[in-house]
């Protein structure tokens, strides 16, 4: 499936760093197209499809060092496979819109920019596992990375391989994050995540409206 290949729904999906407020906002976006009548899936990444989601937990669990940068990457594509071929592409051929917390950027950020494993190493396994099928629109949430991390510290949780990570590694993820966007402007949009919720949200609203229901 290439993005040229005809589909009835849309494909959005909401990047940036943790604790930037992804999934309080794809919840509330998700709300929104419902009440335009809107047939929307919400979903997340890693998971998202059964297979997806056991991968998830060799992912996000256990030690900082227990999967290096390769290892990760290809688990993450593993994942992203299942999710797109049982999840995502039937529900977009359906006609269904789809947004997904977290995709493929992510990827990119994490283990090209922030473990360094670069980017034409990880844009090779992308290619291989997706092709070239890509969202319609990716909002890039920014913000400084300790707020971020602020905000999640004492969620109870133990997905927390990546919040475990120094501070100069979440440095390199925003610079990535930041470069996705600025390489890809026709599809991502960058988002000031400091403001509050509900600002937020009326403004993915408004870009929202503007790009995807001319
Ligand atoms: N704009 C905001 N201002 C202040 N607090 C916020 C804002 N958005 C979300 N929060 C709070 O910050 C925490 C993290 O938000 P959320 O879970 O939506 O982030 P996330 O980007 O999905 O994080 P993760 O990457 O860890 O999944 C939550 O407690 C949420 O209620
Ligand atoms: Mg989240």
């Amino acid at each position: 499936m290439t993005k040229e290949q005809p589909h009835g729904g849309k494909f959005i999906t909401l990047e940036g760093g943790d604790g930037s407020g992804k999934s309080t906002q794809a919840r509330l976006l998700a709300e929104y197209l419902r009440q335009q009548s809107i047939e929307t899936l919400l979903t997340r990444e890693p998971g998202g499809a059964p297979g997806a989601d056991e991968i998830r937990q060799l992912i996000l669990t256990g030690d900082p060092d227990r999967w290096d940068a390769v290892g990760e990457t290809l688990l993450f594509y593993a994942s992203r496979r299942n999710h797109l071929r049982l999840t995502i592409w039937p529900a977009l051929k359906a006609g269904t819109w789809v947004i997904s917390d977290r995709f493929a950027d992510s990827t990119m950020a994490y283990q090209g920019y922030g473990n360094q494993l670069g980017e034409a190493a990880v844009q090779r396994v992308h290619d291989f596992a997706v092709g070239a099928f890509k969202p319609d629109l990716t909002f890039i949430f920014d913000m400084p990375p300790a707020e971020g991390l602020r905000r999640t510290t004492g969620r109870t949780h133990n997905e927390d391989r990546f919040e475990k990570m120094d501070l100069a590694f979440h440095g390199r993820l925003r610079e990535g994050f930041l470069d996705i966007a600025r390489k890809n402007p026709d599809r991502c949009v960058v988002i000031d995540a400091t403001r509050e919720i509900e600002s937020i949200q009326e403004e993915l609203r408004r870009i929202l409206k503007a790009r995807l229901m001319p």
